[in-house]
């Protein structure tokens, strides 16, 4: 590819920068939450919109459905000699709640500070658009790309994938590719890009504590009857020590463990300690004894309760016994950690712990495995000159602590190389009131795809 196409589409996107923004901002109004059914129709506008997007450069998109969120699907020409890249990103969101901690409305994007504050800037409307601007600047310009692009945008990613995974095992032949790009991570910090080589898993549960027929005075009962919101605090407070370990019998039996190179090269990351905890306004870090921040957040799996209910929480006293508490909890995985193997052991320990009084029930939901890959891709290093043609930085070497349900069923089933180009930072308040992403992070994270196409194009041919 001659040096005159890249600068034609570095001119190109230059000149469409507002159109650009605009459309992310379309996109950002449509609220696609795919966890809650209220909002199916507004997930379908979300891949319509996409659809429609797609088409409107040139390309011709394919709506499929599924028994849940549609996916949508569109490739640029096959080009002779050059590499396949499958790009993946997701147009759904997560639930924008608590609203009222929102400074602007999460489905009204707006503008402070050079940066769009909207539910989805980062994860992943924003990050996942870069692609498809810098394919339409190829094509704008050169009527093709040095590479065949297959762009695959799901609704279901913030819902654990479950449709996309049954999509992928019927649709191995259209999907075949040499590398998978996704930009649904982080950079390590502004200014220091990042490529992402490993993933936590997750595993997902909700619990439900049934005690009594009947909530219950707790004068005339107490003391007397198993309270299951007390029963579910006791619970819960058995999954993990005071040094950080969960306690479930063999959870770690699996565990990669952290080598001593890993260990130097975080800590060689320029990671504050201090700054981390004032950002959060935290007075400091826990978890597991024995490792830092960055290794807890990255290489160890962790325990969360997500949400916990039951008994009253209207205004005001109640002395009530109640009948019913449940919980929303998750196990973060790391690799070689197998999700089933962990629902069995978690399941025995739980039910070792009911008290008398009480049943049970356990609902599983999403689940991954944790990934890690290895850094010998002949395409790491293109990505890593892409990089720093977009964002004027060599990106570093990281892993994340967030998970891509996805990324594990890619390598194995596609026996690709994944490449993880975050766009993002740390602080873009990704599921959380306020999310945002910098429009100048937008702009370099086009420009560094603009670049992937033509230097994965020559890493291709020095593979030869
Ligand atoms: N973009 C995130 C994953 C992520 C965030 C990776 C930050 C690395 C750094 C993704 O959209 C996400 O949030 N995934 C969910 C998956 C789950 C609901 C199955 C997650 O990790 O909670
Ligand atoms: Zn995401």
């Amino acid at each position: 590819m001659s040096a005159s196409a890249v600068n034609g589409v570095f001119e190109y996107l230059e000149q469409n920068r507002q159109r650009a923004e605009g459309e992310l901002f379309e996109l950002l109004r449509i609220p696609s939450i795919s966890a809650d059914s209220k909002f199916a129709g507004d997930v379908r506008r979300a891949a319509d919109w996409m659809v429609e997007h797609l088409n409107g450069f040139g390309l011709e998109a394919e709506l499929h459905e599924t028994e849940g969120h549609p996916i949508v699907y569109a490739e640029t020409a096959p080009v002779a000699g050059a590499p396949v890249v499958l790009v993946y990103g997701h147009y759904d969101v997560q639930p924008p709640d608590p609203l009222d901690l929102w400074i602007t409305p999460p489905f009204e994007p707006t503008v402070r500070d050079g940066k769009v504050f909207a539910r989805g800037a980062t994860d992943d409307k924003g990050q996942m658009l870069t692609h498809v601007k810098s394919v339409e600047a190829w094509l704008a310009t050169n009527k093709k790309l040095p590479v065949q692009v297959k762009l695959l945008i799901e609704g279901e990613e913030e819902v654990g994938s479950e449709h996309l995974e049954s999509f992928l095992a019927s649709n191995i032949e259209k999907l075949a590719c040499d590398c998978v790009v996704i930009s649904d991570t982080s950079q390590f910090a502004p200014g220091v890009p990042a490529i992402t080589y490993g993933l936590r898993g997750i595993a997902y549960y909700e619990i439900h504590l049934t005690g009594p027929n009947r909530d219950l005075h707790s004068g005339v009962f107490g003391g007397a009857v198993t309270n299951p919101v007390n029963a579910l605090s006791d619970m819960l407070s058995t999954i993990v020590d005071d040094a950080g370990r969960i306690q479930i019998p063999g959870f770690y039996d699996e565990v990669a463990p952290l080598t001593e190179q890993e260990r130097e090269e975080f800590g060689a990351l320029p990671f504050d300690e201090a700054e981390y905890c004032k950002q959060l306004e935290v007075d400091g870090t826990t978890g597991e004894a024995g490792y830092s921040t960055l290794e807890r957040r990255w290489t160890r799996p962790s325990f969360d309760v997500h949400g916990i209910w039951g008994g009253y929480q209207g205004e005001g006293e109640k002395t009530v016994l109640p009948s019913h508490a449940a919980a929303k909890f998750s196990f973060r995985l790391v690799p070689n950690q197998d999700p089933e193997k962990i629902t069995a052991n978690l399941r025995a320990w739980l039910e070792k712990h009911v008290p008398t009084g009480i049943k049970m029930e356990i609902v599983e939901s999403h689940r991954a495995p944790g990934v890690v890959f290895s850094l010998d891709s002949p395409y790491l290093q293109a990505a890593a000159d892409a990089i720093e043609i977009g964002f004027g930085n060599r990106p570093v070497f990281i892993r994340e602590g967030g998970s891509i349900p996805i990324v594990s069923t890619f390598a194995d089933k596609l026996g690709a190389d994944v490449l993880l180009l975050g766009w993002g930072q740390n602080d873009d308040n990704l599921h959380s009131p306020n999310e945002k992403f910098s429009l100048a992070d937008f702009h370099h994270g086009i420009s560094a795809s603009a670049a992937l196409w033509d230097r994965l194009a020559t890493a291709h041919q020095n593979t030869k």
